[in-house]
């Protein structure tokens, strides 16, 4: 049986840790780091993460303002929102979350945050930054995904680690990040050829394809560390799963992330690590 990487507990402590620095900032700096969120629309997905953001927020200290407007919005009226929060010297972070209506360049949206601001990591600047491994805000799920690993004492250097999507927000990212860690990194997608071959030579298997329940236990060799960050709804019982049949994977995997409570609260948690971080920065720059 497979060792349960509990990501609940994990954002917990790090957010208790994260909450007490926080309570030092208004006595240091004169403020507590501000995140907006914006959300077009409304997507009972998306309401539920940027609930999710609020939420955690609240528990570490930070000044939350969210920001909501109908899907009728245009890219015009989206984009002086952000020119606005841009120009804000009281706000530290800026988050659209996506998807955006199809009216609306997702792209020309991300690049008009200007990338101090960028908690998603999702700017261009943020993006070459990242593949250069220079200092910038990386993209939560990856950075998350790090954070899992290295708390379950998951040796990265020399493995075989297979990421199955090759998404800007979670499958490029990761794949990098666990090239840093000295991992030997194979990319596998939706086209990719006997994938099962691919995935069984996997030492750890990162899958963010967004299919429910898309990896089976034929696909996962004994012994591997399954990392799975798919939210999905189960077609046949609604209920919330990943992209992995976690009940047969569970037997033949060493160590496994369960959905919900594995990638999904390290996602926030660093979320709110990034806006801190994006805080501090601005911090040591007008008052050093
Ligand atoms: N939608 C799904 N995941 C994300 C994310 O990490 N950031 C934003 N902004 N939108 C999302």
């Amino acid at each position: 049986m497979a060792t349960i990487i509990n990501g609940k507990e994990l954002a917990l402590s790090l957010k208790q840790r994260l909450a007490a620095d926080v309570a030092t900032f208004d006595a240091k700096y004169g403020r507590t780091p501000h995140l907006v969120v914006i959300l077009v629309g409304e997507d009972a997905g998306s309401v539920s993460y940027v609930t999710g953001k609020a939420k955690a927020s609240a528990e570490v200290g930070l000044r939350n303002t969210t920001i909501r407007k109908p899907d009728t919005i245009t890219e015009a009226e989206l984009l002086g929102i952000i020119d606005e929060l841009n120009a804000d010297s009281e706000v530290d972070g800026i988050l659209v979350q996506l998807p955006l209506p199809k009216h609306i360049d997702s792209d020309k949206v991300i690049s008009a945050i200007s990338a101090e601001k960028d908690v998603d990591g999702f700017h261009p600047m943020n993006v070459a930054r990242l593949w250069l491994k220079q200092e910038c805000t990386l993209p939560c799920t990856p950075k998350g995904i790090i954070k899992l690993l290295k708390s379950a004492g998951v040796e990265i250097a020399g493995k075989n680690v297979v990421v199955i999507g090759r998404s800007n927000i979670v499958g490029l990212p990761v794949s990098k990040l666990l090239l840093n860690e000295n991992a030997t990194v194979t990319i596998a997608h939706s086209r990719t050829k006997d994938l099962a071959d691919v995935t069984r030579r996997a030492d750890i298997l990162v899958v963010a394809i967004g299919r429910p329940k898309f990896v089976t236990a034929d696909m996962v060799k004994e012994g591997a560390v399954v990392i799975d960050v798919g939210v999905n709804r189960d077609p046949e019982t609604k209920k919330l799963c990943g992209d992995v049949d976690f009940a047969a994977v569970e037997s033949k995997a060493s160590a496994i992330t369960p959905v919900p409570g594995g990638v999904g609260p390290m996602t926030i948690c660093c979320l709110m690590e990034n806006t801190v971080e994006c805080f501090l920065r601005k911090m040591e720059k007008t008052n050093g």
